[in-house]
């Protein structure tokens, strides 16, 4: 995360982060082009020659300007609904370099997906390829699709992040893989391109990932034995990032280690990932509404709460929170809080900071999962966004704040 303080005023990149928060409504998110972009090349850099596409996964951080900022890099999109394919589209993004993964894609999905030409559907189980390959034929279409094994491998992330365990919901068993691929060869529909898998999600060992790619290159030669030729390898996204004591896997290393594996056979390599690539790139500001001491505790009420930051109730994530002016003096054990009428209403607890009244608080790398988790509820608005400039000075507002008019103009009052 690259804040820093100066004379004890937050920055990130180069902005004032008092001077911002002092001129705008809170609670905002912030981001950084410089960060995502350096996330992002990486990436790119780290494949070298190697043929690979990066489908940046849309649901991390899905603002219009994010997917538009990394299409212009080239990266191609995962997408998980009709509406982020929309998102992709409006962007500017490319829907031949999209991927649709998830397990419930509705017909209307798959008709708009397939009248877009994207890249490949990953198929999630045999009803949906029966589907796929059914709608495809009403439409006078082969769907290009990739099948997403489950690889039971077992990663060390919260319980609710992984996706690659024998019970998830996702994926196909190991055990019915030949049989799928063998019924989609013989479907007029549907032309299989490739192998998919993602284990989950802020892994920050290279391990599980290695084993995953075994298991698939045991696969893929069962496969070539069977005539059936994939032309890429999907092995998802989930590289982990540093929020607190992890230690933050080295994207080089990564990408070297399933180059290695993947060498020998003639494949695209293709990764999903998010959080590693906006996940440190962003800020959620807030103000301090009051503090409060009981008997028991000290508690910060800010004006951000769960509805704008879902992380730390749903999954117990730490995330950093830091005093825009820091204060050296007077730090109290607190848990900071928020104002919707939950218990579970929590950005950090026991934290030592030293605020008051007015004063700002910075949590950090809120760049995934942090808007695209937001609700309205307690009809709360939506955060604005803002966008950090490559100059690192710039800002652009990216998102404005929801209007209480916007959150309820789609309800029908009767009676
Ligand atoms: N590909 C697929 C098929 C996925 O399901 C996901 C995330 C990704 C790629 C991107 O994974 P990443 O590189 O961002 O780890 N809301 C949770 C994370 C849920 C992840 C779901 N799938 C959180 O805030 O931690």
């Amino acid at each position: 995360m690259s804040t820093r303080y100066s004379d004890d005023i937050l920055f990130f990149d180069n902005i004032n982060i008092l001077d911002l928060a002092s001129t705008s409504q809170t609670p905002f998110y912030l981001y950084s082009e410089t960060i995502i972009s350096n996330n992002f090349l990486a990436y790119q850099k780290s494949f070298g020659n190697n043929q690979h596409l990066i489908c940046y996964s849309v649901k991390a951080n899905s603002n219009l300007t994010v997917l538009s900022l990394l299409s212009k890099l080239g990266s191609g999109f995962d997408i998980v609904s009709g509406g982020e394919l929309s998102r992709v589209i409006k962007a500017g993004g490319d829907p031949r370099k999209t991927v649709f993964s998830g397990v419930g894609k509705t017909e209307e999905e798959i008709r708009f997906a397939l009248s877009q030409d994207i890249m490949c559907f990953n198929v999630e189980s045999h009803d949906e390829l029966d589907t796929i390959n059914s709608i495809a034929l009403d439409e006078g279409k082969k769907a290009n699709i990739s099948i997403r094994i489950n690889p039971a491998i077992d990663v060390d992330t919260h319980p609710y992040i992984t996706t690659g365990m024998k019970d998830n919901k996702f994926g196909i068993d190991q055990s019915e893989i030949l049989e799928i691929y063998q019924k989609a060869s013989n479907m007029n529909g549907v032309n299989i391109i490739g192998i998919d898998f993602h284990i989950g999600s802020q892994i920050t060992d290279v391990k599980p990932f290695e084993e995953s790619v075994l298991k698939i290159v045991s696969i893929v030669k069962t496969l070539q034995k069977n005539n059936i030729i994939l032309s890429h390898i999907d092995i998802g996204g989930g590289l982990g990032i540093k929020y607190h004591n992890e230690i933050k896997p080295d994207k080089n290393t990564f990408i070297s280690s399933i180059i290695k594996l993947l060498q020998p056979y003639d494949v695209t390599i293709l990764i999903e990932p998010g959080r590693s690539i906006v996940g440190e790139a962003g800020l959620l500001i807030s103000k301090v509404l009051n503090t409060k001491k009981t008997t028991s505790k000290e508690f910060i009420i800010v004006d951000a709460g769960m509805n704008d930051l879902l992380r730390p109730p749903l999954y117990d994530a730490y995330h950093q929170i830091k005093e825009v002016k820091r204060n050296n003096d007077g730090k109290v054990l607190c848990d900071v809080v928020g104002p919707v009428c939950e218990t579970a209403d929590f950005l950090g607890k026991n934290r030592h900071l030293s605020v008051t009244r007015g004063d700002y608080i910075a949590v950090e790398s809120v760049g995934a999962y942090g808007f695209t988790l937001s609700s309205n509820y307690n009809t709360r608005s939506k955060s604005a966004e803002y966008l950090i400039e490559k100059d690192g000075v710039t800002i652009k507002k990216i998102r404005e704040r929801d209007s209480i008019d916007q959150i309820l103009e789609n309800e029908i009052k009767h009676l």
